[in-house]
């Protein structure tokens, strides 16, 4: 049963972060909410303030992502609810070091949390949006998705992956009324960096906030944009770096990540 007068929306990853940020944003804006993630008890705290704040009906979907079956579970749950409003696969991690020193496993499950997941919820939810002739995707990305770097280099793998994949399904997807976008912050506050242990030593005036980037998404998404940069600097920066020949690029970045 819906509450919101808007449908379903569904976010990845909003036990904190970019994911939580959503989440509120959604549910402000009147929009019932699944909300995926591991930890449960974040997951059933931030359920219980969006009810009793925003009105909305909030339902908790523990899962790990790396888990074929949970991600199958949670698909279940997509094509139980109906045509789904919004889709946001933003769940994701990085592990931040050489790639021959990184555990495979970590390697291989971020795979799955990131391309895996993501098109499998998007399969899930695309029949009930196509049909209903409306519905927005965000699949969130990251800068490093457009300019890989060192000490990263899976993670910025599976990032470009999903910049493709949602500019291919966006011209798929034209005149269905179904709206995709790969949304691609760069630094933003939240515990992304502190939880690999890496302690970046980027000007504060290149870091957003996780609101920062739900705003830029949304008001992209309302334009139509399919690959949204959050913030000015950030835009202009990738814009710079993706006119630079490869290997004085390759320079360039190798300065700013270490
Ligand atoms: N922060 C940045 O500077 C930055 C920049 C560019 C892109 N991004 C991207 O933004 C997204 C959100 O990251 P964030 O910055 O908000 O960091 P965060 O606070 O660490 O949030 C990551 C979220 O992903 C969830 N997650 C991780 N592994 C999971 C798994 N196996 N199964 C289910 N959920 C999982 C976490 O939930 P549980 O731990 O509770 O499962 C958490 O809710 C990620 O995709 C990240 O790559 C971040």
């Amino acid at each position: 049963m819906t509450r919101g007068e808007k449908g379903w929306a569904l976010v990845t990853g909003a036990s904190s972060g970019i994911g939580e940020a959503f989440a509120r944003r959604l549910a402000f804006e009147g929009y019932d909410l699944i909300i995926v993630a591991r930890r449960v008890e974040l997951l059933e705290r931030l359920a219980s303030e969006l009810c009793r704040s925003c009105g909305v009906a909030v339902e908790v979907e523990p899962a790990d992502l790396s888990v074929e079956s949970d991600i199958a579970r949670v698909a279940q749950r997509i094509a139980e609810v109906g045509p789904l409003a919004v889709l946001v696969n933003n769940a994701g991690f990085s592990t931040a070091e050489k790639f021959m020193e990184a555990d495979l496993q970590s390697q291989l499950r971020m795979i799955y949390v990131h391309n895996l997941a993501t098109i499998w919820l998007t399969h899930a939810a695309l029949r009930g949006m196509i049909s209903h002739g409306r519905g927005s995707i965000i699949n969130v990305s990251s800068v490093a998705g457009l300019i890989p770097a060192p000490y990263n280099a899976a993670y910025d793998a599976t990032k470009a992956f999903l910049v493709l994949f949602s500019e291919g399904l966006h011209q798929e997807l034209r005149g269905t009324g179904v709206r995709v976008q790969a949304l691609c912050p760069g630094y933003t506050h939240t515990g992304f960096h502190a939880s690999i242990g890496v302690e970046r030593k980027i000007p504060e005036p290149f870091w957003l906030t996780p609101e920062e980037v739900v705003d830029a998404s949304l008001s992209a998404l309302e334009r139509g944009a399919v690959v949204c940069v959050p913030g000015k600097k950030q835009h202009l920066f990738v814009s710079l770096m993706l006119a630079l020949p490869r290997p004085l690029r390759y320079r360039l970045i190798r300065l700013v990540e270490r």
